[in-house]
């Protein structure tokens, strides 16, 4: 089939180009999809998209009318995709639902360790030969509880991970596992009790700024917020008033609302216009990586296979029905 792959970094085409065998033509674009790009689909059957490609109604409309017939995205999330008009236009969403549940998970730990221990503030200092310990005092992650919210495969690829450290999990899932190890509590003791809160469920209506001023108002004082899931499930003035008020003792971000605009490319020479996400840079207790918790070679070369099998299974027969995107979803 014909694809034409959005957003193609250098290592998208190396990993694709390497699981695909010649069994495809892979058109590689660097930009977005936009309103202003979909054209760039036309002559295509399918088109291969990530995280901030925008694959809204719109899109999806000129995508179809160009006689698109398959959307394989190159990720797990897929709130950027409006199943709706994807399904009014019978086009079919495929996605690559588990790559490596352990590149997110241990960058999520990798963001507690390093906000606990301030591991960012320690190598400047040491860079620059201040050997002070002043202001670096962290805390044994032994014995502390930690609330996880969504127990899919990387919010229990984490608790494996954090059980290792000898945390207390508690977790909460509208639809919890059968087989836990964890304890299970609601939403509001899982703010009220936690040290540290990590969110791994996906952006849905019901997610949309899950962390906001009330539910901010629920945790402990000082408590350390991670977000590896999707940039919305917090809103940003929310956590900056939080963390101004200290009631947020630490945050660490890799995924961040208005990430579109900035994350994935080259702007160290540019001003950056967006204030909010500015003033988040300043704080000494939040780390910010930019949407690079995926990004282990296992990841990618697990994402471009099964990716590249969608494209396959849909041209010969059927996909994986794990695989396939439908508007009933999360409505289980
Ligand atoms: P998954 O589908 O295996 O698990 C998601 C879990 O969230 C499910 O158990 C589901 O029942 C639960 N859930 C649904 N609604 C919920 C709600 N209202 N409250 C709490 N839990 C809810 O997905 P997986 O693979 O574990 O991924 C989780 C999220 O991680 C993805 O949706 C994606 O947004 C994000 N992600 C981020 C990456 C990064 O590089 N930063 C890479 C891959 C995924």
């Amino acid at each position: 089939m014909r694809v034409a792959v959005f957003s193609t970094k250098s290592y998208d085409k190396e990993f694709l180009e390497s699981a695909n065998e010649g069994r495809h033509e892979l058109t590689f674009l660097e930009t977005r999809l936009t309103g202003g790009t979909a054209a760039l689909a036309s002559g295509h059957d399918a088109v291969c998209l990530f995280v901030n490609d925008e694959a809204s109604g719109e899109n999806l409309q000129i995508l179809a009318d160009l006689g698109v017939r398959l959307i394989t995205l190159r990720s797990a999330g897929f709130n950027h995709v409006d199943l709706e008009k994807a399904d009014e236009r019978n086009l079919t969403v495929a996605r690559v639902p588990a790559y490596s549940p352990h590149a997110v998970a241990e960058h999520t730990v990798a963001l507690m360790l390093t906000l606990n221990r301030k591991i960012h503030r320690a190598h400047n200092r040491v860079r620059e030969a201040n050997f002070s310990l002043e202001g670096l005092l962290g805390f044994d992650m032994r014995g502390r509880t930690v609330g996880v919210v969504g127990t899919g495969v990387i919010g229990q690829a984490t608790i494996k991970i954090l059980q290792g450290f000898g945390c207390h999990v508690i977790a909460y899932d509208p639809f919890p596992s059968d087989d836990a190890d964890f304890q299970y509590v609601d939403l509001p003791t899982l703010f009220s009790s936690s040290d540290i809160i990590t969110l791994h469920c996906p952006l849905t209506p019901e997610t949309f700024h899950l962390i906001d001023a009330e539910s901010i108002a629920q945790m402990q004082r000082g408590v350390m917020l991670i977000n590896t899931s999707r940039g919305a499930l917090v809103e940003t003035q929310a956590v900056i008033d939080g963390l101004k008020r200290g009631d947020i003792g630490y945050l660490g971000l890799d995924v961040y609302e208005e990430e579109a605009d900035l994350f994935f490319e080259n702007l160290s020479g540019d001003i950056i216009q967006d204030d909010q996400f500015m003033r988040l840079t300043t704080f000494p207790n939040v780390v910010i990586t930019g949407h690079q918790a995926f990004f282990t070679e296992e990841a990618l070369s697990a994402i471009a296979k099964t990716t590249l099998n969608n494209v396959s299974d849909f041209e010969t027969g059927e996909i994986p029905e794990k695989n396939i995107v439908s508007v009933n979803q999360y409505r289980r």
